[in-house]
């Protein structure tokens, strides 16, 4: 069976470049436009998703290249070659996701050449970055005889870098394992930040002793993935070798990393039933409990088939016949965990763990795991791409996808054979579905990026404007006439009846205005008793104070309570014992004197004002919340019994005026024009008088 054929490896291939496509419109806009549309990033939690996963996973993830290097070419376990190739490229492309990542987090990428001039021999993450540049190169000379095998003209450098292999070996674990232990020392120096049950002196040998049990865990993953998808049986016997070394490793992180929090005296810790205990029991039941209960499982689970199998060797063959349970499952699940595990001990320690000490809360953008997530998927393409196209197995999956056009048929101008969706079309048409999809995100990161900072509010202006009825069905239109116009004039119009007092609500000042007639509203409501109605909490000694006074920003809740300004109105020291009554008790908002004693709020049966959310007192919602909950939900109210067609009041462009481009759309009129309609004046008349009062009544 072709992989054209193969339906796991058509819809895993399309899948990876949709998820590719995703990741490059959001990377390209990251470069165009910064961190601040494409992350939640903050400068309390600079590093996110892609440093504590693309980054520390990568590296963690390359762990089964020195690994499996070392096992073959030091230790000559010899029958582990046939998986070292694979395992090379797994580290190979680790490291590039490493690099990528780093590119679109720091943004940078043409300055790399500078830590490579001028050394700084005091940082660590100088060492990172020369390691990284240098186990690169090691692992792409490991790889490079697999791609240069195509080729007669590279034999004599194939050759050359065959005798090489061993030095290169040597030369690659020792980059590596000081790059795997240095990315703990990088740690070390957050300390501050981290919370005790990860930060530890030994995290350096922590990391080192994991990235072995991951390496073996990772080789074993990428080994059961890949065969899965090409529908081989996986090297079962080899897989139980790694598993079983990889006990070992994971009982010897394990006494460790205990023994050093018994040590410190921090064990305690993870059973004081907070959230980061638990984080971390499920951390150490992922990356070491249960892989080594299951692993241990697989070993027993082998002892008995041989035992009822006799005969069979010290090393069973691959897949010792269907049927039968040789604890292949346990395997499976064993590495899956212990690579999951790892991975997330990786973003523990590179953020997630921070938070406890911080207290800022980071949750990655979309956009952020849509880059993470197209990295990974950019190079799995390029593993499959390898193993189907160069001998990194030793028996290559069957020939790819056979694109075959149909022909055209020159005498009936027709397209022969059947239409055919070529890797080619379909690879295209997942990227570009997947650009559409990473435009929607990025376009939503922007807006939730805009709501969540701080709009403070501007005021409302108050403002003549004239109102007509509308010429088609109900409601008005409303024209702003400058409170500019002398006295004598806005007396003729008001003689007709048609100028009214109203407000514009134009918080965001950004020019959307919302027509509010209050004195309208007053009038139906009851006039002058009607303030309570909407002025639902009051500052003593107002009637009606402005509800921008307290719902102070568009989106954010907002703390109204200023203790300095009221210590000065209550007497400055005098004033304590009227709010603190009870000397006794803590000095917090439940023990003092209640904000309604003194700022009255309004009668439950006049207010229309009705809280949907339970907060502290003095946390007013965000302005937007105010207006909607009160404005629309009368205008809704009003048209419960309103045939759909007819709704009116409810509809958005009723009170914002010039946000929709309609007939309901607001009319700033010029101050002349005000003489154009009472004296018949020519139009122009009033241009030369006040040409600059058309700002629609700013005062
Ligand atoms: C108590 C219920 C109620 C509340 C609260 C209320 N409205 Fe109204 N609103 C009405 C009614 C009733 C009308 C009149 C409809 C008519 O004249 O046919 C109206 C009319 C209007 C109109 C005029 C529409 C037109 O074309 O004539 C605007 C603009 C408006 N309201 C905006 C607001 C805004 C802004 C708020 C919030 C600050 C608000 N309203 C709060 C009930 C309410
Ligand atoms: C239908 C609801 C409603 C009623 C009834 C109402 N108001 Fe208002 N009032 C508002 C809204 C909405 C605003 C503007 C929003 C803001 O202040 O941020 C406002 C603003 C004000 C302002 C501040 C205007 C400015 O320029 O800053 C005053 C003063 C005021 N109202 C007084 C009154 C008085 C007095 C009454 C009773 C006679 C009354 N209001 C009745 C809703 C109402
Ligand atoms: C003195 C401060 C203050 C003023 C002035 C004020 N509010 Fe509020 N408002 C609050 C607080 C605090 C809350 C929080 C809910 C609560 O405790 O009632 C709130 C809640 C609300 C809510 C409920 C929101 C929800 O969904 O829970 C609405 C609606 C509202 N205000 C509208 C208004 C309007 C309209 C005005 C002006 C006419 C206004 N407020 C003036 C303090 C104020
Ligand atoms: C209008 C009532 C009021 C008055 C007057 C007042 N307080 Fe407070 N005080 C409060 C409230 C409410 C809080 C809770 C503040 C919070 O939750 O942010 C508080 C908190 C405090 C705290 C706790 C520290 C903090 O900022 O959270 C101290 C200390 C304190 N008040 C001291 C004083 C002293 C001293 C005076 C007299 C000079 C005084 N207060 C006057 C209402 C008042
Ligand atoms: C002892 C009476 C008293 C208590 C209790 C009290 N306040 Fe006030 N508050 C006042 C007075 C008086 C003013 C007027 C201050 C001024 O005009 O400068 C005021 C002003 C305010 C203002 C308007 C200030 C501004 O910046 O515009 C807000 C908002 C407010 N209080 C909120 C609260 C909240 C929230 C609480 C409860 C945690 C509270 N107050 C408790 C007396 C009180
Ligand atoms: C009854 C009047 C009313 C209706 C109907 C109404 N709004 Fe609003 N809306 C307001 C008021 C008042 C504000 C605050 C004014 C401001 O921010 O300038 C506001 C603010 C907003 C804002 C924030 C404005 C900004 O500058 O960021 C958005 C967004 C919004 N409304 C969307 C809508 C949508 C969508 C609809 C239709 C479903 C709608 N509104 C219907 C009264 C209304």
């Amino acid at each position: 069976m072709t992989p054209a054929q193969n339906p796991r490896v058509i819809v895993t291939k399309t899948v990876l470049w949709f998820l590719v496509g995703v990741a490059a419109v959001v990377a390209v806009v990251r470069f165009a436009r910064g961190l601040g549309v494409t992350t939640a990033l903050t400068d309390a939690n600079p590093w996110g998703m892609w440093v504590g996963f693309d980054v520390m996973g990568g590296v963690a993830l390359a762990a089964g290249g020195f690994v499996l290097a070392a096992t073959v070419y030091i230790f000559r376990r010899e029958h582990y070659h046939v998986i070292i190739r694979p395992a090379i490229l797994t580290a190979f492309l680790g490291y590039l996701a490493v690099i990528i990542g780093l590119m679109v987090d720091l943004g940078r990428p043409w300055n790399i050449w500078r830590p490579m001039l001028y050394w700084n021999l005091h940082s660590p993450l100088f060492e990172v970055a020369m390691c990284v540049m240098l186990y690169t190169t090691v692992l792409a000379l490991e790889f490079a005889p697999v791609v240069l095998e195509r080729f007669a003209w590279a034999v004599p450098i194939i050759r050359l870098l065959r005798r090489l292999t061993l030095p290169l070996v040597i030369v690659g674990i020792a980059l590596s394992t000081l790059h795997q232990s240095s990315l703990g020392t990088l740690f070390l120096l957050s300390g501050a930040r981290m919370h005790p049950l990860w930060f530890s002196p030994l995290l350096p040998l922590l990391f080192l002793v994991s990235a072995v049990g991951l390496g073996l865990g990772m080789v074993t993953v990428e080994s059961l993935v890949t065969s899965w998808l090409y529908r081989r049986e996986p090297e079962w016997a080899l897989l139980r070798g790694l598993t079983r070394a990889a006990t070992v490793v994971l009982s010897l992180y394990l006494v460790v990393r205990l023994g050093d929090l018994v040590a410190r005296g921090e064990l305690g810790r993870a059973f004081d039933g907070s959230w980061f205990a638990a984080l971390f029991w499920v951390e150490m039941s992922m990356s070491t409990l249960a892989p080594i209960a299951l692993f241990l499982r697989a070993a027993k689970d082998t002892w008995a088939t041989r035992a009822r199998v006799p005969g069979q060797g010290s090393r069973p063959e691959a897949g010792s016949g269907p049927g039968k349970d040789d604890g292949h499952w346990a395997i499976t699940w064993g590495a899956f965990l212990m690579t999951a595990g790892f991975v997330l001990h990786r973003a523990d320690v590179g953020g997630i763990s921070h938070i406890a000490v911080t207290g800022q809360v980071y949750v990655p953008a979309p956009t952020e795991v849509a880059v993470s997530l197209g990295i990974v998927s950019g190079l799995a393409l390029i593993f499959l791409f390898f193993v189907e196209n160069l001998k990194v197995w030793e028996e290559p999956p069957p020939a790819t996808d056979h694109f075959t056009p149909a022909a055209m048929d020159p005498v009936s101008s027709q397209y022969i054979g059947s239409p055919w969706l070529g890797e080619g079309q379909r690879a295209a048409l997942a990227v570009i579905c997947g650009v559409v999809i990473g435009i929607a995100l990025v376009e939503a990161q922007v807006e939730s990026r805009r709501r969540s900072a701080a709009r403070p509010i501007h005021p409302p202006r108050s403002a003549a404007v004239e109102v007509t009825p509308r010429a088609e069905g109900r409601g008005h239109r409303f024209e702003i006439v400058s409170p500019t116009v002398p006295a004598a004039m806005t007396e003729a119009v008001a003689g007709g009846g048609r100028l009214q007092d109203a407000l514009l609500i134009d918080s965001g000042g950004e020019g959307r205005l919302v027509l509010f007639p209050h004195v309208a509203h007053q009038r139906r409501l009851g006039g002058e008793a009607s303030c309570a109605s909407c002025h639902h909490r009051n500052v003593p000694l107002d009637r009606a104070t402005s509800c921008s006074r307290c719902h102070r920003d568009m989106y954010r809740w907002t703390d109204t309570f200023d203790h300095r300004r009221h210590v000065t109105a209550h007497g400055q020291s005098l004033s304590c014992a009227v709010c603190h009554q009870d000397r006794a008790a803590a000095r917090s908002r439940a023990g003092s004197k209640a904000c309604a004693s003194c700022h009255q709020e309004a009668p439950p049966h006049l207010t229309r004002v009705r809280a949907t959310h339970e907060a502290e007192p003095g946390l007013a919602p965000g302005y937007v919340k105010a207006m909607h909950g009160l404005c629309l939900g009368c205008h809704r109210e009003e048209e419960s019994e309103v045939a759909v067609a007819d709704r009116y009041l409810s509809r958005c462009t009723t009170c914002h005026r010039n946000e929709f481009a309609s007939d309901l759309e607001m009319r700033r009129r010029p101050p002349f024009a005000v003489v154009a309609t009472t004296s018949n004046a020519p139009e122009d008349a009033g241009e030369a008088r006040d040409g600059g009062g058309t700002t629609g009544g700013s005062p």
